[in-house]
């Protein structure tokens, strides 16, 4: 594995830590009474959670994919079989969805409405990740030549830089889940 998936690979590991982790409250929340409320712990956990997935696997992660990795992937298209970046793209696009849902089932204090959109943007990304690590990240690879690599891995490093702040932040949660 070259850097590039390196970097990415190691987000999506992140990723899925807090994946475990919503798929387990999830199912808790599904084995509760509905009608009673949420507890404000819940509450709490719920929209770090949002937070979470917006600003890490989002505005962090996805945006190193779609403002970057695939687009120069997307200018050798002519050298692929498939392009997979369409389908991602879709993905990215549903998990938002998921999210926004997830949102509002937390404002509404609906027990139903957050585990539904919480184990479907769960679901959901388990796969995608699955197809990036070991469809996209390997084409991308091989079709992109060194310099384009070094120049892709700068720009994730000027995202990284941008965002030292709030990566730190992040990291922090998935350490403390880690416990
Ligand atoms: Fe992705
Ligand atoms: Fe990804």
């Amino acid at each position: 594995m070259s850097e590039i998936s390196n970097i990415l690979s190691d987000e999506h590991k992140n990723i899925l830590l807090v994946i475990d982790l919503i798929i387990d409250k999830s199912d808790k929340i599904q084995s509760e009474d509905k009608a009673s409320p949420l507890s404000k712990d819940n509450e709490k956990f719920w929209i770090e959670i949002v937070e979470f997935i917006r600003n890490y696997a989002d505005k962090f992660h996805h945006a190193k994919e779609e403002e970057i990795l695939f687009k120069e992937f997307c200018k050798k298209e002519s050298e692929l079989h498939c392009n997979p970046v369409e389908q991602m793209l879709y993905e990215h696009d549903l998990g938002r969805k998921f999210v926004k849902e997830l949102e509002e089932g937390i404002k509404e204090n609906n027990k139903e409405k957050i585990s539904e959109n919480a184990l479907g943007y769960a679901n959901l990304l388990k796969e995608h990740i699955f197809k990036e690590d070991d469809i996209l990240y390997p084409m991308a690879e091989e079709v992109l030549d060194e310099k384009t690599k070094g120049a892709i891995i700068k720009k994730f490093r000027d995202i990284e830089n941008k965002k030292k702040h709030e990566k730190e932040k992040y990291l922090n949660f998935v350490e403390k889940i880690k416990k």
